[in-house]
Parts: structure tokens; sequence; C-alpha cells
């Protein structure tokens, strides 16, 4: 499994694999992997002949208060993850290879509507940030295929919208969510958690199952089990930032004559904000 840093070598390895007919997979991600961003490469290894991983921490999709300089930088434990699971090629360019003009003068790309409220409203420019970069990943691996985790399940909504708005030539596989044996969505944000902290973290998974028993045993009260669930946060000890029941295809609150419902939930344990999400249909 090779490593390379420069968008030139990127492109070179890649032209001689099409050249012999390879499919290619791609699977972004921002490194410091777990089993989460390892499922997906390796589903993509079962559908593409390379399987090219991106590991970036892209500065554009953070706010100025949020965690880009803490975000954990872990290469080389990084790579002996990936070659075992069918991994080809890891891409970890730098900044300055992606944004060798800087991140003020860059054309960005804009999704509407699905990009508004649940993270987009907490996260100004968030997804501005993730539709960009993962444009940009498009067009230098160009890939028949890329993977995304359903745990991020805006980010997955606003990248099938972009790539569909924007006949980008690339098939979107969303992959389900890996989770801890007690129900916590594993996600590399989860270092950040103090032992004592790490206790309390399964309650977000267990409050999105209570409440999505709930809508499946037919209740359609949504704004009061929205209450209910970050009241459950609360009392659990999290600092619930959203907890929005909405129809799983626009991302907007459900009503009574949707079928298709996702429960999304963003709160904070301490300073560490944690996401995750429960799909189900009625
Ligand atoms: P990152 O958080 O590193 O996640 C990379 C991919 O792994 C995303 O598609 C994410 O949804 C998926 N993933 C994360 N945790 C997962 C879990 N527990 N189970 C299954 N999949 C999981 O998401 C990003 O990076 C960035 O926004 C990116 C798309 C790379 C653009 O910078």
């Amino acid at each position: 499994m090779r490593t390379v840093h420069s968008l030139k070598e990127l492109r070179s390895i890649l032209r001689a694999y099409r050249q012999q007919g390879k499919t290619i997979a791609l699977v972004p991600t921002m490194g410091n992997l777990h089993e989460g961003h390892i499922s997906l490469v390796r589903k993509a290894a079962e559908s593409a002949d390379v399987v090219v991983t991106s590991i970036f921490v892209n500065p554009m999709q953070f706010g100025a208060t949020e965690d880009l300089d803490t975000y954990p930088r872990t290469l080389p434990e990084d790579q002996d993850m990936l070659a075992p699971a069918g991994n080809t090629l890891v891409f970890a360019p730098s900044v300055s290879e992606i944004y060798p003009e800087g991140l003020a003068n860059q054309t960005k790309v804009v999704v509407p509507e699905v990009s508004e409220g649940h993270c987009g409203a907490s996260r100004p420019g968030h997804f501005e940030g993730v539709a960009t970069v993962v444009t940009m990943l498009f067009n230098m691996v160009q890939p028949d295929i890329a993977f995304f985790g359903e745990k991020d399940f805006q980010q997955l909504a606003v990248i099938r919208k972009m790539t569909r708005d924007l006949m980008m030539p690339v098939e979107i596989v969303g992959a389900p969510t890996v989770r801890e044996d007690d129900g916590l969505a594993k996600s590399s944000r989860n270092g950040y958690l103090s032992a004592t902290e790490r206790t309390v973290a399964p309650a977000v998974y267990q409050v999105l199952t209570r409440i999505a028993s709930q809508l499946e045993q037919g209740r359609s009260d949504f704004q009061i089990l929205e209450q209910e669930a970050r009241a459950a946060l609360t009392e659990a000890g999290l600092r619930p930032d959203y907890f929005n029941i909405v129809n799983s295809l626009t991302l907007k609150p459900a009503v009574e004559s949707d079928n298709d419902l996702t429960l999304l939930v963003a709160a904070f344990l301490g300073t560490t904000r944690l996401i995750d999400n429960l799909s189900i249909t009625r």
C-alpha cells in the first residue's frame, strides 16, 4: 500500500490504473481511523479494483472556535489499519497542497436546503467546507464510486444532492454506523472524552432507540417526543444541541404522513460534541 502527499503523484498513479481499465473507489476521511472508517474501506475493496483513502483534516469545514488544531493526526497508525482492509493508496495532502491560494479566495460549493438546519444551523459554513473539499477530492481522484457513513446522516444527504445537482459521474454509497458494544457510535472525537464522560456517552444512543420505539408504536406528537428526548439527554448529563425528528429524505421536520423518519441528535458532553442518528420506517 502506497501513501502519496502530492496531487501530481496521485494523478500519475491513478492514470496508470485507469489505463489498465481498473475501477476506482474513494473513501474520504480526516484520519484518526477507527472501525467505522475501516468498514467503508472494506466495502470499497469489495466493489472496486483500486481503493483510495484520503486523509485530510479539512480546515474549511471547521468553525473558528472548533477543534481544528486539536483534531488527532495519526497517519502511521492509520496506515497500519488501512493496509489489511484492502486499501490500495493513501492520499494524505498538506493544507497548502489542497488550498494553495489560501481559504479566503477559494471557490466554494454551496448545497441549499439539506445543508440548512441541524448541524448546518449549529456549524455555519460547515457543509460548504465539506461539499467543497469532497468536490475537490472527486476531481482529484475521479472515482467511479465513493463511500460515506450514515453516522454523518446530514453530510451524506448533502453529498448525495451535490452529486445529483452537479451531474458528478460518481456513485455514492452510504454505509451503516459502526458502534461500540454499549451503542456509542464510533467517532474520532470519542477520544476527547474523559473516563467519566465515556460512561455517560451511551445515553445518546439509548435516547435515540427509546424515542424510535415510541415512534414505531405509533406516536406522532413529534415536538413532544423531541422535548422528551432533550430532557432525557440533559438528565443523563449531556447538553443537547438539537434533537430533531425529520423526514429521512428531505431532512425537514416530520409530518404525520411520513413513513421514513430519522432522528437526528447532537449533544455536548463537556466540550466534546457528539452526533448520532437513527432511521425507522413505520
Ligand atoms: P470523518 O469524520 O473522518 O469521517 C470519514 C467517513 O467515515 C465519513 O463518511 C463518516 O460518515 C464515516 N464514519 C465516521 N464514523 C463512522 C462510524 N461510526 N460508522 C460508519 N462510518 C463512520 O466525515 C468526514 O471525515 C469529513 O467531513 C469528510 C467527508 C472526509 C470531508 O472532509
